[in-house]
């Protein structure tokens, strides 16, 4: 039997469209053999129609005119992998009141436009599909959305960001600083001339907005992740954390307890022998954990052209058949939870400081704690000349007393400098 030609809409021909579209030329044939479905690229819109691509496609097929695309009758479904909030949004939004199911890779509008967009999908019955949003290349939308529709996930904590994890390792294993790692980075295409959005969180909490709300059926929106970067981590915390048995890792945190959710993202250590520490380079990996099904981690490539065009093709080709099937993906409702501050969230604690080395100034320091409740679990002195650095980790605490024990320390004279805070992952 001859396959059933789908005609696709490609909004977007850069890192990911372009790889798309070299996907579904390599695997095209076998992809029909295997679905009955024949993808055809028919028409591509990008900014520029006159820049040289590293794909060659017929002519006619590109444009500058997204809308127009959206509203060929001739189309079929539509991909957006343009980026950014609008015209993205508006362009689903047409794509899926004429009823063409739509795939996007686009983190940043779904972080925080979803539950609009959800919604017209739920009303016109059709696809939307995002699983390179998250984790590009890695399968994690569709396992918690499906395989795991059953389960009562309990939490659910990833390695999110490629660039923050290179240069986290680049620090722990050649022991550079934030900035050398960093500059090495983006020699390395690894991180964006601009590295703000990676470095101080941004991505990742974009990310977690949407882990929070596939796993936890929960309108979260980039805005309610509670966010710290990684610029301010130190050689020392690195040094500090390997004597200690832990790697510091850019986590992204969403937590379901007693009908709250909790969603953040900070550096934080995790023990060495943590699936998650084992996540190198520009990995991403993602610890899932359920009531009945215990602990699983997804891992892989979570960015990258072609990485992150297999995703997006596994959507297409799952959106072509639903449509073909006249069905649609279950989505279900996006339900409100209270949001959980950081402030009452509870953790061990690394903390740095540096005091006066003089007799009597560990037990003002120890009273600043036991004032707050905040109970040492351990200590390690290291001499600075006329100062020492004091290293702590603290039995697990309420934050809201940890960060009023800083308050404190930083007025005690015998501290002459407050550095990092890093929660500790682990048990105790
Ligand atoms: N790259 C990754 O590793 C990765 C991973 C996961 C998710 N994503 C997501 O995938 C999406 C695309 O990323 P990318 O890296 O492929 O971006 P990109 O290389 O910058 O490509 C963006 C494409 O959109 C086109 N475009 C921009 N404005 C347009 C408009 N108004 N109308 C039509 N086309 C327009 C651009 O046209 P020109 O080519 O003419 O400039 C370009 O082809 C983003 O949402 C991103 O967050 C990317």
């Amino acid at each position: 039997m001859e396959p059933h030609v789908v005609r696709v809409g490609l909004l977007g021909c850069g890192n990911v469209g372009g790889s798309l579209v070299q996907l579904v030329e390599e695997h095209g044939d076998a992809i029909a053999e295997r679905t009955g479905l024949r993808l055809e690229v028919a028409r591509v819109a990008v900014r520029n129609t006159a820049k040289e691509r590293a794909v060659e496609l017929a002519p006619g097929v590109l444009t500058h005119d997204a809308a127009d695309v959206v509203a060929d009758p001739g189309i079929d479904v539509v991909v957006e992998v343009i980026g950014g909030i609008e015209p993205a949004r508006e362009l689903i939004l047409a794509s899926l009141q004429v009823g063409k199911p739509v795939v996007t890779a686009n983190k940043e509008l779904l972080a925080n436009v979803g539950a609009e967009l959800f919604e017209a999908a739920e009303r016109a019955g059709v696809d939307l599909l995002f699983e390179a949003a998250v984790a590009g290349g890695i399968p994690l939308i569709r396992p918690l959305r499906e395989s795991l529709a059953g389960e009562r996930i309990q939490r659910v904590m990833g390695i999110v960001n490629g660039t923050t994890n290179f240069i986290l390792t680049r620090m722990s294993e050649a022991g550079t600083t934030f900035h050398e790692a960093l500059a090495e980075a983006q020699a390395l295409g690894y991180a964006e001339r601009d590295p703000t959005a990676d470095v101080e969180g941004a991505d990742a909490a974009a990310k977690a907005a949407i882990i929070a709300s596939v796993a936890f059926g929960v309108k979260i929106v980039a805005g309610d992740v509670y966010r710290e970067g990684i610029s301010g981590v130190t050689p020392a915390d690195i040094a500090f954390a390997e004597r200690l048995g832990y790697v510091v890792k850019l986590l992204a945190i969403a937590e379901a307890d007693d009908g709250e959710v909790a969603v953040r993202v900070h550096p934080a250590m995790i023990p060495n022998d943590h699936p998650l520490a084992a996540v190198r380079e520009s990995f991403n990996a993602v610890f899932i954990e359920g009531a009945a099904v215990g602990e699983l981690m997804l891992y892989g490539r979570g960015a990258g052209g072609r990485p992150t065009a297999s995703a997006v093709l596994g959507d297409l080709i799952d959106a072509a058949a639903n449509r073909r099937r006249g069905t649609s993906a279950l989505v279900g409702a996006l339900g409100k939870a209270r949001l959980r501050p950081i402030e009452e969230l509870s953790s061990q604690y690394y903390l740095d400081l540096e005091v006066v080395d003089r007799p009597g100034v560990l037990a003002a320091i120890a009273s600043v704690f036991g004032d707050h409740g905040v109970s040492i679990k351990s200590m390690v002195q290291e001499g600075l000349g006329e100062e020492a650095r004091l290293i702590f980790i603290t039995h697990t605490a309420v934050e809201q007393a940890v960060q009023a024990t800083l308050h404190d320390l930083r007025h005690l004279d015998v501290v002459d400098r407050v550095g990092s805070l890093l929660r500790v992952m682990g048990p105790e």
